[in-house]
């Protein structure tokens, strides 16, 4: 299981210390969520600038999770401060040109392309961009904040997902978010998950570490 750690409510003033901590236990990614105050109610201290501040400090792959409303317009500056994987929102367009524009623009700045849909969002509505991401984020919770109870309403959707993918050959990547402890990883890594996001059950507890090793080994 791949481990994505969120720093979205991390100890900003030791942010050296919490990625360490996050590379120290086995994760391999790092997860950045971008909070613009008008997809989400509110707006998040991680912008452009943190992911610069982030990256290159571990060998970590800085997954970037875009909650705002024109990704399209934010894409090259994030893979200009170093993003490695970009995830928008399937919620952010109507017109299905526009998410293939954003795809595109991702990938020719050298990104892997990710695609999410908010609980209340038919998992139907990813299925034409299926052949054309390297990753899906399944949200878990309503996106906006940390620490909320899983909703259990994500597993059909992973296995969806998870056979289509084996269904068509499809080569993205199943990641969930929101709600992850060891109980829920568990359920979510027996519906496909592949990689699970994490914030404050590992960032609000004194054993990082093995919280973080007990998701990993899923
Ligand atoms: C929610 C964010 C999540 C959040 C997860 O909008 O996308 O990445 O940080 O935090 P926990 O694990 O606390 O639910
Ligand atoms: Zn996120």
């Amino acid at each position: 299981m791949i481990l994505s750690p969120s720093i979205l409510n991390c100890d900003y003033s030791n942010l050296t210390g919490e990625l360490q901590k996050a590379y120290e236990s086995g994760a391999e990614f790092i997860h950045l969520d971008v909070m613009d105050g008008v997809f989400v109610p509110s707006k998040g201290l991680i912008q452009e600038e943190m992911v610069a501040r982030v990256n290159g400090q571990f060998p970590l792959v800085n997954d970037v999770h875009l909650m705002v409303v024109h990704p399209l317009k934010r894409v090259k500056a994030f893979a200009e401060a170093g993003a490695n994987i970009i995830t928008f929102h399937v919620e952010a367009y109507h017109r299905p040109s526009m998410i293939k524009k954003t795809i595109e623009l991702i990938h020719s700045c050298g990104c892997r392309a990710g695609i999410s849909l908010k609980p209340g969002t038919r998992v139907e509505a990813l299925v034409p961009y299926l052949p054309l991401v390297d990753l899906v984020l399944v949200m878990s919770v309503e996106p906006g904040a940390g620490g909320q109870s899983f909703m259990e309403e994500a597993l059909p959707r992973i296995a969806f997902l998870a056979n289509r993918k084996k269904e068509h050959g499809y080569h993205y990547l199943i990641e969930v978010d929101g709600g992850i402890v060891y109980e829920t990883g568990k359920k979510c890594a027996e519906a496909g998950v592949e990689v699970l996001v994490s914030g404050s059950y590992l960032y609000h507890s004194d054993d990082f570490k093995g919280r973080a090793e007990g998701l990993i080994a899923l």
